[in-house]
């Protein structure tokens, strides 16, 4: 499939506002009729332009997908809920490509072994919510580019200047997407540690209004790059493999983490604790913004993605948090990172 072909539709679906979950039941899935029928009433709710060729080209990712989701809402078992969102017609491949974008450099993880300055917290609130704190600015949309690094990266920024400033101020992801390609590489992917170095050396980071996000790497505008509106002093890595240590760090400030997104659960998530499936071949970073529990026990992450407002809970998702496995769900304790502020 032309990358080209579907670029336009792609940044056109990443800014439109639809909110509610798009309605549909079995009789949608009877036959391949039905089927056309609920793809371009798909089509319409979501806004998605789709030329007759190119959904003659999707029509089987869009059945799977639909009978997907279906079945998977059947299951009372499961703590959430998906929806044929505006990824409905996407294969999980081609979303993955499109929508991620975490670069794990080729000699492994970083060890996280470094200091740790929350090592020594004894003591953690029950629930926190970064969002309520003031300390979260609103949901970002990379669109169709690997650039969720750099989204990741923002959240832990923006999240430590407010806490030690009490200022909520939107930082330039394109400012990272675009100057900041020693080893991370614009839309095709980067990672959270290197982009926290980037900020450090280049004395900071300028606002989201002075150098807008576009969803695309251009050249770097040196200007821009050197009007800084806030910077940090360092960053650390969160002990690996352990979340109690993530805890006590997002506790304390927001953080950058990686998970493996690129499962088809993921990718219509809609609502509910998510429990998975999902691996841990990190290839998406994030912004963890709190924790809680829920009505029935399960305690959960709240993690803030990079796909609009119109993905998840309002752009969030809530993810199992204290699995057996010390990795977390879907790796979330594997990379995590957050910015030193003094
Ligand atoms: C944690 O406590 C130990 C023992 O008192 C101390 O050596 C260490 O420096 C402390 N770590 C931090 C980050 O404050």
């Amino acid at each position: 499939m032309a990358r080209a072909l579907l670029s336009t539709a792609v940044f056109a679906l990443a800014f439109s506002l639809a909110a509610a979950s798009f309605p549909f039941n079995g009789d949608d899935l009877a036959s391949d009729e039905a089927l056309w029928a609920l793809y371009d009433r798909w089509q319409n709710f979501h806004g998605v332009p789709r030329s007759p060729d190119e959904k003659r080209l999707r029509f089987d990712a869009f059945k799977a997908n639909a009978n997907y989701v279906f079945e998977s809402n059947m299951n009372d078992a499961k703590t959430y809920k998906l929806s044929l969102n505006k990824f409905g017609d996407m294969t999980k491949e081609e979303f993955k490509r499109m929508y991620t974008g975490l670069r794990i450099p080729s000699d492994g993880l970083r060890s996280g072994e470094g200091s740790f300055m929350y090592e020594n917290v004894t003591e953690v609130p029950p629930a926190m919510d970064w969002r309520q704190k003031g300390a979260v600015t609103g949901v970002k949309n990379q669109g169709q580019c690997g650039s969720c690094w750099a989204f990741s990266t923002i959240v832990g920024v923006e999240g430590i200047n407010q806490i030690r400033t009490k200022k909520l101020i939107s930082l330039s992801e394109q400012e990272l997407v675009d100057c900041d390609t020693a080893t991370n590489q614009g839309c095709d992917g980067g990672l959270m540690d290197v982009a926290y170095d980037f900020i450090q050396r280049n004395g900071g980071i300028t606002s989201e209004e002075n150098y807008p996000y576009v969803a695309q790497q251009r050249e770097c505008n040196i200007a821009k790059k050197k009007s800084h509106v806030v910077a940090i002093d360092g960053h650390e890595d969160v002990p690996r493999n352990n979340e109690e240590a993530l805890l006590k760090a997002v506790a304390n400030q927001p953080i950058s983490v990686a998970i493996e997104a690129a499962g088809t659960d993921f990718q219509f998530y809609s609502e509910g604790v998510f429990t998975g499936s999902c691996g841990t071949e990190l290839d998406h970073g994030v912004g963890l913004v709190g924790y809680g529990t829920a009505h029935d026990g399960m305690k959960y992450w709240i993690v803030k993605n990079s796909w609009g407002a119109n993905w998840g809970e309002q752009g969030y998702i809530r993810m199992q948090r204290d699995i057996s496995a010390s990795e977390g769900l879907c790796g979330i304790a594997m990379q995590a990172t957050y910015p030193i502020k003094k």
